[in-house]
């Protein structure tokens, strides 16, 4: 007599992996026609949804040349500023939040931008399963969602299973750049990242460096300033120059 799913006993069934902690929540905001349109028609050239698996970076870009990776762009500000600022550089997107990859597509065709492609998708999950070991010239994380009451901290993107994770991915000599407008959230960024062996704080000192001329204000920034908050900003460099994959997939069980 064949098992049916159900006849599973108590601890078999109970094996299933379990829901990894997010550090975001999906709100599909509102697209304007304008996203809608450019969602549609622009993201077979500029967006890597489609793909699976190991990403073949300079194929996808055309061409050789150092990667900038940015978690969660938002609207795509500093992003669309990087890409423009350094020409020479390819710079990967990734955003859960639809209207903001519209609005940078809209832009990338505006601008005629070569150099930017985008991702829609789970910045955890690409990084472990397609972003390969030393692909990285940069690693920029800005104004991540700061997740500020105490039971939502689990939810914090940076924690030390993620930061040995992206730190993997980062070529020798690379770069990790993070920025909040969150006392708390900063001290822990600090913390952790500090307390990853393959990371060099680059502030001699090892606390915060000044705020880099190059980024222009994000929304997330502004909305920070208009609180009257502080801006944290930490810079490491990545040291080991052995090419090592992370053990572990930066996984937070619930
Ligand atoms: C507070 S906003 C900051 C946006 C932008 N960096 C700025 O400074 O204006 C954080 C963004 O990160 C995105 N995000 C959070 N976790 C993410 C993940 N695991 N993968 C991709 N995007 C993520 C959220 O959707 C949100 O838009």
């Amino acid at each position: 007599m064949s098992a049916e799913p159900g006849d599973l006993p108590c601890d078999e069934a109970s094996v299933a992996p379990p829901r990894r902690i997010r550090s975001f929540v999906r709100r599909e905001g509102r697209l304007t026609e304008g996203q809608r349109d450019a969602l549609q028609r622009l993201a077979p050239q500029f967006s890597l949804d489609r793909l699976s698996g190991s990403l073949d970076l300079p194929d996808l870009f055309g061409r050789v040349a150092p990667v900038c990776f940015e978690i969660g762009f938002g609207s795509g500000t500093a992003l669309l500023a990087r890409a423009q600022a350094q020409a020479e550089r390819n710079h990967l997107g990734i955003e859960v939040h639809r209207p903001g990859v519209g609005r940078v597509l809209i832009e990338i065709e505006r601008l005629g931008l070569r150099n930017v492609r985008v991702m829609t998708r789970d910045a955890v999950e690409v990084l472990r399963e397609q972003i390969a070991p030393v692909a990285l010239a940069e690693l920029v994380i800005e104004f991540p969602d700061p997740w500020h009451k105490t039971r939502h901290h689990k939810r914090r993107l940076i924690q030390p299973d993620f930061v040995r994770l992206a730190c993997s991915r980062l070529a020798p000599g690379g770069f990790l750049r993070l920025a909040t407008d969150w006392a708390h959230y900063a001290e822990q960024m600090r913390e952790v990242c500090n307390a990853e062996p393959q990371l060099q704080n680059v502030a001699a000192d090892g606390g915060f460096v000044p705020r880099p001329d190059a980024r222009p204000v994000t929304r997330f920034e502004a909305r920070g300033e208009r609180l009257g908050h502080a801006v944290f900003d930490l810079a490491y460099r990545r040291t080991q120059t052995a090419a090592v994959d992370a053990p572990g997939p930066g996984v937070i069980h619930e």
